[in-house]
């Protein structure tokens, strides 16, 4: 879809919120909290953003990004590229960090930047009333964004690392301390993701949500085995250091794909035969036992040959 960028606000330090609205005479399709849009930076350039914005008004979306000094172009390139009443090129929103909307209590948890999907899933859980409680660390209160939305609510708890009392953030606690039945969404920088599925490994699995925004991800590389593609019955080797993904799109298989490191989804592709190495931060570890899907653009293959529904 076509999208204008109607607004661009500064959040805080290196973070900027894009308010993008539909052409003229269209309308953008109604999205669910947790929920995200694939943007195009530049030819072949996708980059994943969660929609902050409450979604009950689906007359815009609003994402925002954080320049990220390490950006391999899609956050420097939207910082520096993006300007108000120019055309994005959108995807329609996708949602794999759901709101469970039956929950009695929701605890939410975001590290910097992964403020941004719990801003929707806030504004949501308000509409249904529903309790919540928000914990939200950043490095520094320059650099935490959203913090005058968070500001009405009692049970929006922000700590900054820089904060001179020492505080910090006990996640242990919070979890133990969360009435039963409660469910918990986390997202944030990997190192607490990965705290956050260590504490919760106990805890029923539909109880447990996270999402990735990036990951310091292990990429596979050693290739040396075949890909047999069934829809498009075309045989295509992996070399040694190349992904999954550069072996098919050199081989003109059209697929999808955006952020690269195993974290969004979008380049999911479903195993028909073949054991994968996955590598990837967002099959949970139930579906990567099962060997139904691969995420192409950072998992490899354990066997000779992965049989695969494309
Ligand atoms: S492109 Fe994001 S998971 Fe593969």
């Amino acid at each position: 879809m076509k999208a204008l960028l109607r607004q661009i606000r500064l959040e805080a330090q290196g973070i900027h919120s894009y308010r993008l609205e539909p052409l003229p005479n269209e309308q953008f399709p109604q999205f669910e909290a947790g929920a995200h849009i694939d943007v195009s930076i530049s030819e072949g350039l996708l980059r994943s953003y969660s929609l902050v914005n409450d979604p009950s008004d689906n007359k815009f979306y609003e994402i925002a990004v954080q320049l990220d000094v390490e950006s391999r172009g899609g956050s420097e390139g939207i910082h520096k590229l993006w300007q108000v009443g120019q055309e994005i090129e959108i995807s329609a929103p996708k949602n794999n960090f759901e709101l469970d909307e039956t929950a009695e209590h929701s605890v939410l948890i975001a590290g910097g930047i992964g403020i941004t999907p719990m801003m929707a899933m806030i504004a949501r859980l308000e509409t249904l009333g529903k309790s919540w409680e928000l914990h939200y660390v950043s490095s520094t209160q320059s650099s935490a964004a959203y913090l005058e939305r968070l500001q009405p609510y009692e049970n929006a708890h922000v700590i900054f690392h820089d904060n001179t009392m020492g505080l910090r953030m006990d996640m242990a606690q919070i979890i133990s301390e969360a009435p039963s039945g409660s469910h918990f969404y986390c997202c944030g920088p990997e190192r607490m993701l990965v705290s956050f599925q260590e504490l919760m490994s106990s805890k029923p699995e539909e109880n447990v949500h996270y999402e990735y925004f990036s990951a310091d991800t292990d990429v596979a590389l050693d290739g040396g085995f075949k890909l047999q593609l069934m829809r498009s019955n075309k045989t295509v080797e992996v070399e040694k250091g190349e992904t999954i993904l550069d072996a098919l799109l050199m081989a003109g298989v059209d697929i999808g794909f955006a952020c690269s490191e195993g974290v969004c989804g979008t380049c999911e592709v479903k195993v028909l035969d073949g054991v994968p190495d996955h590598r990837d931060h967002f099959l949970s570890e139930a579906d990567k036992e099962t060997n139904k899907a691969i995420m192409v653009c950072c998992s490899g293959s354990k066997s000779e040959t992965l049989v695969l529904d494309i």
